[in-house]
């Protein structure tokens, strides 16, 4: 355990973060925002002070196990907001709308969307696309529900992208990038997470738009950064992509402490006295010669400290 003062201590004022609160944050100071899928991760996030918490949908890679963010289903994304969102973070609890619950027709994206507020509690969603996307972030905003956009390397496209690579590197793409920001910000977004982009297309986007920038990978002129929560803590054990910065390698820590407690269990170590219980010394001894009981000494059930 470190002596080390604290880094990062928890803020004292730790009042709810709003969607207007974050809108007003396109002048300062920095957004910070991480994923949580449940309610240890919630409120480790609510703690440490950050002030978005993201129900990525990316959930169905760092804790399901799969390949693509395309897995993921609004039952699965409504299972861990509610998990999220009873940890009653102070955070601004967002939700990401998985695939193919936003492209068929708007009102089922308006339902969806509905389903992630409803039942999961959250209090915006977020959906990637660009100018593609207005028509639905429109009436899931006319039905108050806050939206937050994504463009860039938007991984639901991973298939169509042809992999997850960097985007807006060519001046047409670049140029058609800030145009949908521009059509993002039209449509009634709160905010917009820049992913995979160069760092000058992260600026420039940041300056074309009123409503704050969120980048993941986009350089450090937007307003605010996301990480995925395994990511920044070393939770992960993989490789990380090139814009991660981990703070901590909690699964090497986590490996250690099981293997500690695995080899206590082996020495007889664990459990100790004081990590048992005990019943009165009549009772145990009557137990230590066969357990035989007399109608006079029936021992209390309850176990004694
Ligand atoms: O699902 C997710 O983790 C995300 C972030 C990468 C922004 O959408």
């Amino acid at each position: 355990m470190s002596e080390a003062a604290p880094t990062n201590p928890v803020p004292a004022d730790l009042r709810p973060i709003t969607v207007p609160i974050v809108r007003e944050r396109k002048s300062g100071p920095k957004l910070t925002m991480v994923t949580a899928y449940d309610h240890p991760s919630a409120s480790i996030a609510s703690a440490a002070g950050i002030d978005m918490i993201l129900v990525g949908d990316s959930v169905a890679n760092a804790v399901h196990g799969f390949e693509k963010t395309l897995s993921a289903t609004v039952d699965l994304m409504v299972i861990h907001a509610a998990a999220v969102t009873r940890a009653k973070p102070h955070s601004l609890v967002v939700v990401d709308m998985p695939w193919l619950s936003y492209h068929v027709t708007v009102e089922d994206a308006v339902r969806n969307a509905g389903r992630l507020v409803a039942e999961g509690g959250a209090e915006a969603v977020k959906l990637e696309g660009g100018s593609n996307r207005v028509e639905v972030i429109e009436a899931i905003v006319a039905a108050e529900i806050p939206v937050m956009g994504h463009l860039g390397l938007t991984p639901q496209s991973v298939n169509a992208m042809g992999g997850y690579k960097v985007q807006g590197k060519a001046i047409e793409d670049a140029q058609q990038m800030i145009a949908d920001a521009k059509a993002l910000e039209e449509a009634g977004v709160f905010s917009i997470v820049l992913e995979g982009v160069p760092d000058v297309l992260g600026e420039a986007i940041t300056e074309a738009v009123d409503v704050p920038t969120i980048g993941i990978g986009a350089g450090d002129g937007t307003d605010g950064q996301v990480l995925v929560f395994h990511d920044v803590l070393g939770l992960g054990g993989g490789r990380y992509p090139k814009f991660v910065r981990s703070y901590a390698d909690l699964r090497a820590d986590a490996v250690d402490a099981l293997q500690r407690y695995a080899a206590d269990v082996q020495s007889g170590a664990f459990p100790s006295e004081a990590e048992t219980y005990h019943v009165r010394d009549e009772v145990a001894r009557m137990l230590a010669d066969g357990g035989a009981l007399s109608d006079s000494s029936q021992p209390s059930s309850s176990p004694s400290a």
